[in-house]
């Protein structure tokens, strides 16, 4: 009626919406009808010329008591069955429903099918055919929201929960993470693709893909990892020093770290600074500037970076590549500027958050925290306020206007890789963290 709730996906979306629609329209009227008598009598019988006004004494009116208990009962009861029955719908599965293992973990959801195959991030199901989803947690609490087939289901260590719908229709809708579950939540996001079954079959049935990352060589697989994990970002190839050591023969190298202690970059150093970053540093860098990777490679990834860095000994040039499919924002496109900015702030393939802080505190480089506007001294003592102008230069350029007392060590890797628009949506972040 009211298409409060916005496009209906499933075939229970509804009766989801009636109820809603309903409770709606009641609460309206009513809170119309009683504020409007309220401010009619106030009116009305208020204190004039400084006399009052005495009403008449009404002992009770059995008739209207009897309308007014039995009306709002029969109203109570009719919401009630609205909501119980569409509720029933929503937790009965039929028997017949296809299956999809869903595992949520920070900060993103995992899907299997029966045939094997696995896909992150993406649900892709036939249109007209029920599917149940069975879902878990590999950490903390997450919950699998599907505003367009409207269900949605707490995702819980330790234990299975279900949720399950029919897609009337074809086409690609919007996931969310819709329990607060840490530091990047916000883009705990799914897309779920709707296929005509057909389509679908050769969609489940197809396996390149996995049979050529499986094909892959671990330093191959190593090294679009790299970029993909955004290592690049951090860690050199070519042995300059970034806000981390190079990877140039780095397998095996040996050295000091800040407590003075020796250390020995092998197997278990590497995994262990990709897991645990702060666990180990290395003397000449600070802690707590790599994010920990932990829940977000898998053993047989760390595997094939240690596999590429082996190979980055300096015998050869080795260029960075990346022809993994990049994974898409699926909500980019209808976020508010300043939330696209956050998301790209955020997004670990560009770092900034391994340097600048949102709160005020001091990182690396400057905090994004009452930015706007500021007015910074340079380096070379000279006055910047800055304005869109300095941060697009500042992205683009860094060493062009290094703020003063911090080292000059943000990577010009921006430029190409941040579009005019990408900057422009990091603006408006900036200017909300005041
Ligand atoms: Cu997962 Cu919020």
């Amino acid at each position: 009626m009211l298409g409060l709730l916005g496009e209906q996906g499933s075939d229970f979306a509804h009766k989801v919406d009636y109820a809603h629609d309903v409770v709606t329209i009641i609460s309206v009227v009513c809170t119309v009808l009683i504020v409007g008598v309220m401010l009619y009598f106030a009116v009305i019988y208020r204190q004039r010329n400084g006399k009052d006004h005495e009403t008449p004494a009404i002992e009770g009116n059995n008739t209207l008591e009897v309308i007014w208990t039995v009306f709002p009962t029969l109203v109570c009861i009719w919401v009630a069955w609205l909501g119980y029955d569409s509720f029933v719908d929503l937790r009965t599965p039929p028997a017949n429903a296809m299956e999809v293992n869903v595992t949520g973990r920070k900060w993103a959801w995992d899907f299997q099918y029966s045939n094997g195959k696995k896909t992150t991030s993406e649900l892709v199901v036939p249109v007209g055919e029920p599917v149940k989803l069975i879902m878990t947690s590999r950490d903390v609490l997450h919950s699998f929201f599907v505003p367009v087939m409207r269900t949605k289901m707490d995702v819980i260590p330790g234990r299975y929960t279900q949720e399950w719908f029919r897609p009337i229709k074809t086409g690609d809708f919007q996931v969310f993470c819709t329990e607060y579950c840490g530091n990047e939540h916000s883009k705990m996001m799914a897309r779920l693709k709707v296929l005509p079954r057909a389509e679908f079959e050769r969609w489940l049935a197809d396996d390149s893909e996995a049979k050529k990352l499986a094909a892959m060589k671990p330093s191959d697989m190593g090294k679009q990892l790299y970029v993909a994990k955004s290592c690049n970002t951090c860690h050199s190839l070519d042995g300059s020093p970034k806000v981390g050591p190079s990877w140039l023969k780095l397998y095996n190298r040996q050295g000091t770290l800040t407590n003075g202690q020796s250390y020995v970059a092998d197997h278990n150093y590497i995994k262990e600074s990709i897991l645990n970053p702060s666990a180990k540093i290395v003397s000449g860098y600070s802690a707590g500037m790599m994010p920990s990777y932990d829940g977000q490679i898998s053993d047989v990834e760390i595997e094939s970076i240690i596999e590429f860095i082996k190979t980055v000994d300096g015998s050869q040039k080795i260029e960075p590549e990346v022809t993994l499919p990049k994974r898409q924002d699926a909500g980019a496109s209808a976020a508010s500027p300043a939330d696209r900015g956050k998301a790209l702030f955020q997004d670990s393939a560009n770092a900034c958050s391994g340097c600048h802080s949102i709160d005020g505190s001091r990182m690396s480089g400057p905090s994004f925290k009452g930015l706007w506007g500021r007015k910074e001294k340079l380096a070379d003592g000279t006055e910047v306020s800055v304005d869109a102008a300095y941060i697009k230069e500042s992205i683009w350029k860094p060493q062009a206007k290094v703020v003063a007392g911090y080292p000059p060590i943000m990577p010009g890797i921006y430029e190409g890789k941040l579009s005019e628009e990408n900057i422009n949506d990091i603006i408006e972040y900036i200017k909300t963290l005041q």
